[in-house]
């Protein structure tokens, strides 16, 4: 039987199968489910930023209030520390309590902030890393992108310098150059990258001129956009690289790992097919390896990424040319 063990930010998987940060990680026994269905990770749901500052501005609203009326205001104090961000904190203690698998704690990022300091709380929890999600999208018109990658970098080590334990780092696809940046993280230490966050993307309803904000689960499509950045940056960069989106099965996933990947991440297969799917993923994979006689992943991992592959060209193509002129 094929082995899945690897390495991911240096912590010990039994599989490369992770689960994504998402709704599977707000339920304990769904988290047990991924374990025995066999995850080798799971990446608990984010504290947004907008949790801590609300948080943080609802104490100084209660604290002016309350020195208003009374001289001993911090007695105020204790009804904001069950704000959300320290739920958030419990909640994720409490898993840690009930849960062996390696768990990731994930603290979503939109600017830098004291609020990074929520990074050292994430990791008195026990989790054995700490994914940090820049989900922000760029609208402001007035906002450079060069700054955009600033913010970026100083969160990542402000981030850095808080904990000791290793960090992930997931980007969303839109930066100009996804290479660079990628590089300019691993300069900064990070353990690893994981490609591609995921945005929400709202729609119109013509009939009712309304706007709907649905959640649409991603389809295997998708993983094409990560599968090219995965295969690119395998072995330029030395972190390690996550795939995230459109893994919906284990051809899926040894397609991420022929590209370099060394975990894939998935949310919205399980969300779609039922949690206990993920053991069928994983079948899936050890088939394919066993077919092949692959006793391990180190044995075709990155197989397939641009350095290995015959015509390298291909990951850089942007065009159609080639198809279009077969097409005449
Ligand atoms: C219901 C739901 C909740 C999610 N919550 C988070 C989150 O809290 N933090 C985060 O970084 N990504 C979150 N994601 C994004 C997923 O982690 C993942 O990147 C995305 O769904 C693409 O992967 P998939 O194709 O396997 O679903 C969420 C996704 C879903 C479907």
């Amino acid at each position: 039987m094929a082995g899945l063990e690897t390495i991911y930010m240096g912590i010990p998987l039994q599989t490369p199968l992770i689960v994504a940060a998402s709704s599977i990680s707000s339920k304990i026994d769904r988290i047990k489910t991924t374990e025995q269905a066999g995850a080798g990770a799971l990446v608990i749901r984010s504290l947004f930023e907008e949790q801590i500052m609300l948080d943080a501005l609802r104490m100084e609203d209660e604290l002016a209030v309350g020195a208003e009326s009374f001289s001993e205001a911090l007695t105020y104090f204790p009804q904001i520390q069950h704000g959300e961000a320290d739920e958030h904190l419990m909640w994720i203690e409490k898993t840690r309590a009930e849960v062996g698998m390696p768990l990731i704690a994930s603290l979503n990022a939109t600017s830098p902030g004291v609020w990074t300091k929520y990074a050292k709380q994430l990791e008195s929890t026990g989790v054995d890393g700490l994914e940090i999600n820049v989900y922000a999208v760029a609208s402001d018109p007035i906002q450079k992108g060069a700054d955009l990658e600033s913010a970026l970098y100083q969160i990542v080590e402000a981030v850095k310098g808080e904990v000791q334990i290793p960090v992930a780092v997931k980007l969303s696809p839109y930066y100009t150059s996804t290479a660079n940046v990628a590089a300019e993280l691993d300069r900064r230490g990070i353990e690893a990258l994981v490609l591609f966050n995921r945005f929400l993307q709202p729609d119109i309803d013509p009939e009712t001129e309304t706007l709907k904000n649905e959640m649409v689960l991603s389809t295997p499509e998708e993983m094409k956009l990560p599968l090219r950045w995965i295969a690119l940056l395998y072995g330029r960069i030395s972190s390690d690289l996550a795939l995230s989106t459109g893994v919906h099965s284990g051809l899926g996933a040894a397609k991420a790992l022929l590209a370099g990947a060394t975990v894939v991440q998935t949310a919205s297969a399980l969300l779609k097919n039922g949690i206990p799917y993920l053991s069928t993923m994983l079948r899936e994979l050890e088939g394919w390896m066993d077919e092949r006689g692959y006793d391990n992943l180190e044995s075709f991992r990155g197989k397939m990424s641009q350095k290995e592959v015959d015509d390298p060209f291909i990951f850089e193509r942007a065009q159609y040319i080639k198809l279009l002129m077969d097409q005449k």
